[in-house]
């Protein structure tokens, strides 16, 4: 390699270029019925990628209507379990053959490091698909011995037509939790991706629709929430919803499904994750766990650790060593090799990140670092961190969803229990101590869905995952999953 090679800036992987798209309704690719279209775009340069159709109350229909005809006229209704399985599984292969494209897509529609995309959202994805693909042909009642002279089972079926709207954060792995239990259920869906992030689950339905998924037993339908978001939760013939975003719009999906049919609902929402370091704790291994979970995807992750309580007699150390790291941390184009943080998704979030940045300095927080946005083109936003916050300040309340770190103090085990489950919130939590029972007790202790020790952001399509009190409702992944997508039939024959 010559001198003036080896000197010259890493390539940059080339950005995809995009077509307009239309929805998938029916195993048909269409336009919206208004003709309508809405632009997504680059967050890391605010330019438009592409026009994609917008799905509205009229396209909902259509979509719904062609799930409940695969439900019950077409051969999905009669395929056996292990069909559907080896379907899914070739689902996952071709999403593993196209999975630099996709990761691409990813990056481009999100604003996330391609090397993310890459190492956390492609192999999470191809593993849930896996997983539930595996799990087609497992799903099954019991025979319950009743008193007198009876023959009593029962039947997991599927629930039938379901909705499913899901968020920007991570668009491919969302579409795997909502998809791969849901179809491995044997029901049909109607998807409506976050009008920010549209593309990945257009091309992972085209693929689908490749492999020879049944036409109607997947339908995809971009739009905006209130409109087309809002036409699938209120829809009389949708048997059932299931949403990930923010707990406000999760009560709007639920009383519209109140309000309509009773239709079922899951909801994975917010959270307010308390991270909680010990003196006793591996102290380099918990600020590492501490910045990647904040930082990482940005910070918009509903488990991010954003209030991270570290004990009193490690305080000054661990601050300073968390600050170093945020410092260090390399913000920049997703395309570019070694970038480890990309623009927030919007213009809005960005907004939003910065209002809650401008409440933690008017609330007296103290900023060590960032604060501020990056450039003047896309949505960047500085890692930053603010020390000695307090309980009531609204950065410790609140949901940011950016890189915005906020570090409290705490003196023993049973104060930070109580201040950890102050909140109304209760997706995840994390303790860090070398101390085998004061883990237990936090564990047992912290009212959260999920609790890592010495560890932060470790998923597996098999490990059960939801929250605790305003959180969500119900559990996704694992075998929890097959419940949210099946109704159970007891069938008592007289002997
Ligand atoms: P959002 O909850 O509004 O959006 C999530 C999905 O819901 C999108 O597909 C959206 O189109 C849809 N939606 C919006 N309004 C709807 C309605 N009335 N009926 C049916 N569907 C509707 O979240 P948004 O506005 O994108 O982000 C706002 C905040 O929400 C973020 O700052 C973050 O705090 C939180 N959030 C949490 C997520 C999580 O994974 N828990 C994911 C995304 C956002
Ligand atoms: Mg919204």
């Amino acid at each position: 390699m010559s001198t003036a090679t080896a000197a010259a800036p890493k390539p940059k992987h080339a950005r995809p270029k995009v077509p307009d798209q239309k929805m998938l309704i029916g195993g048909k690719w269409v336009e919206s019925a208004s003709g309508k279209a809405f632009e997504t775009l680059d967050p890391s340069t605010g330019e438009v990628i592409c026009r994609v159709a917008e799905g509205d109350k009229a396209d909902v229909d259509a979509a719904v209507k062609a799930a409940r005809a695969a439900l019950e006229t077409g051969p999905w209704g009669r395929m056996t379990g292990s069909a559907r399985g080896r379907l899914l599984h070739k689902l996952a292969d071709a999403i593993e053959s196209h999975k630099d494209e996709l990761a691409a897509l990813e990056s481009l529609d999100n604003g996330k490091p391609l090397g993310d995309s890459l190492a956390a959202d492609l192999p999470l994805t191809l593993q849930c698909y896996r997983y539930y693909a595996g799990w087609a042909d497992k799903i099954h009642g019991s025979t319950i011995p009743v008193d007198g002279p009876y023959f009593t089972y029962t039947r997991h079926e599927p629930v039938g037509v379901v909705g499913q709207i899901i968020p920007w954060n991570f668009p491919l792995l969302m579409q795997a939790w909502k998809w791969a239990p849901a179809l491995a259920c044997g029901n049909t869906v109607v998807l409506k991706p976050a009008e920010q992030t549209p593309l990945t689950a257009l091309r992972v339905a085209q693929l689908a629709q490749e492999v020879g998924f049944p036409d109607g037993v997947i339908n995809v339908v971009p739009g905006y929430g209130p409109t087309a978001g809002a036409a699938l939760s209120g829809h009389m013939d949708v048997d059932k919803i299931a949403f990930t975003g923010e707990t406000s719009t999760g009560k709007i999906v639920m009383k519209a499904a109140a309000d309509s049919n009773l239709k079922r609902v899951s909801l994975e929402l917010g959270g307010k994750s308390p991270n909680i370091v010990f003196a006793d704790a591996d102290l380099d291994a918990a600020v590492e766990g501490a910045y990647f979970g904040l930082f990482f995807n940005q910070g918009q992750c509903c488990v991010a650790g954003s209030r991270l309580f570290v004990q009193e007699s490690v305080y000054d150390e661990f601050v300073h060593k968390v600050t170093a790291k945020a410092k260090g941390r390399r913000v920049g184009d997703p395309f570019e090799a070694g970038v480890e943080q990309g623009p927030q998704v919007s213009q809005e979030q960005a907004d939003r990140i910065m209002g809650y940045i401008d409440a933690g300095k008017s609330e007296g927080a103290k900023l060590l670092t960032g604060g501020g946005r990056v450039g003047d083109r896309g949505y960047y936003v500085q890692p930053t961190v603010f020390a000695d916050v307090k309980d009531e300040m609204r950065i410790a309340r609140e949901e940011i969803f950016g890189p915005v770190m906020s570090i409290l103090k705490f003196k023993d085990a049973d104060e930070v229990i109580a201040r950890g489950n102050r909140t109304v919130y209760g997706l995840a939590a994390a303790v860090w101590t070398r101390d085998v029972k004061k883990a237990l007790r936090l564990a047992n202790g912290l009212r959260a869905g999920t609790v890592w020790v010495n560890c932060f952001d470790v998923f597996d399509a098999a490990a059960p995952f939801g929250g605790f009190k305003m959180s969500g409702i119900g559990r996704e992944l694992g075998q929890y999953a097959l419940q949210l997508y099946t109704e159970v039939k007891t069938v008592t024959m007289a002997t």
